[in-house]
């Protein structure tokens, strides 16, 4: 099913291009509607089928033996750590460039976040694990920033060598694939979040993990409610994190319907962008390889004077947005980690220097021109 223009995109009106459009993507609601309706005539609240259908079909996109819906991304990262056994007194490697929800399923996991820095492409720096590795250390934790697999071959090598377990931060990367392999294959779950903002987004919160190892996908299904076998048999305390019903319905309605051309739309726009900017010099845009799927949750460029550019797009109507300004290891919240400014030189730059433009599925040849232009014009100024 097409995905339809909103009317500021009609031609002859002035531009305005925003990063996200919820009101757009969900104006053929009362589809949906009907599917809720179904729930609601059922009286199908908790789990039930519309669950069922939708970790069917989200484990057939993910390339996954199994796929355990849950509350939301930040759930899926803390029951992986605790199906994992990981918790105090343990040690995790990650990033500090990082939405905070990453490092905070570690913290209240129990566990200590260890961070190595991540590279111009926003991931992690493979060739830095290794170092960070020490006798607590009991998992790496990637986070497939913006839609782009990490290397994992290497960062999965490294974790068999020592013996260490792989949680994929996936949010923003459904779709993706490394060397046309599903991301699942590189380690022992991949968790994913349907927020409002994601490719693949819900009417609220919502999330998934994915895993091909049987016995840590029964342990995830008890976790995710209450730890119950069956409904007077608690088997392991758990949590109460089951997707919404309701929630499940939205998502079976957009990986049917929409997803696909989403996911095309943003590659499209990407690359689009990609060529357009290339020749300038004050901006430069990530290098794109063959065997790296990447899905475009974001789209990032790093430039030379990027609040004034930030400033002057958003004053000619483009959202410009800073995902984010400050890495982890510098958030109030981190202090007691103990880590100091300069202590991860890639990711604080990234902060000062990084800008992401909207390329969502909204948006055409003209827009993208549009932007394209306007940044370059911007540098041709000054
Ligand atoms: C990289 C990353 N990890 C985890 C999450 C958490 O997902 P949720 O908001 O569904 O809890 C997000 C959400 O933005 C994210 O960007």
């Amino acid at each position: 099913m097409k995905n339809f223009l909103p009317q500021d995109y009609k031609k002859n009106q002035k531009l305005k291009i925003n990063h996200s459009y919820l009101i757009e993507q969900f104006a053929d609601y009362s589809n949906i509607f009907k599917e809720v309706e179904k729930v609601v005539k059922k009286g199908d609240y908790t789990l039930g089928s519309e669950v069922d259908k939708c970790e069917k079909s989200f484990a057939k996109r993910t390339g996954a033996k199994f796929a355990i819906s849950v509350g939301n991304g930040t759930d899926a990262l803390l029951l992986a750590l605790k199906a994992l056994n990981i918790g105090s007194g343990d040690e995790v490697i990650t990033v500090p460039y990082t939405f905070i929800a990453t490092v905070g399923s570690i913290v209240t996991a129990g566990a200590k976040p260890v961070f190595v820095d991540t590279k111009f492409d926003y991931n992690m720096d493979e060739t830095l694990v290794e170092k960070a590795i020490t006798k607590k250390t009991k998992a790496i934790m990637p986070v497939h920033w913006a839609g782009r697999p990490c290397e994992m071959d290497k960062i999965y090598s490294i974790a068999k060598k020592y013996k260490l377990h792989v949680v994929q931060d996936s949010a923003h990367i459904i779709g993706a694939k490394f060397k046309n392999k599903h991301l699942v294959n590189f380690g022992d779950a991949c968790t994913y979040s349907m927020h409002p903002l994601k490719n693949l987004n819900v009417w609220g919160d919502g999330g998934f993990i994915v895993t091909n190892k049987k016995q840590l996908a029964k342990k995830l299904f008890l976790l995710r409610n209450h730890g119950l076998k069956n409904r007077n048999t608690c088997q392991i305390f758990g949590y109460n994190s089951r997707l919404d019903t309701i929630q499940a319905a939205v998502a079976n309605y957009k990986m049917k319907n929409k997803l696909d051309n989403i996911t095309k739309k943003r590659i499209n726009n990407a690359r689009a962008l990609d060529r357009l900017l290339l020749k300038n010099k004050n901006v430069e845009t990530i290098r794109r390889y063959k065997h790296l799927k990447e899905v475009f949750h974001l789209y990032h460029i790093n430039v030379k004077k990027r609040d004034a550019l930030q400033k002057f797009l958003i004053k000619n109507n483009i959202d410009a947005k800073v995902h984010y300004p400050t890495p982890v290891h510098l958030q109030p919240a981190a202090k007691f980690l103990k880590y100091k400014k300069g202590d991860f030189p890639v990711s604080e730059k990234l902060a000062k220097t990084s800008l992401s433009l909207p390329v969502h599925e909204f948006i055409g040849k003209r827009e993208i021109n549009h932007m394209a232009n306007k940044i370059n014009k911007f540098y041709k100024d000054r």
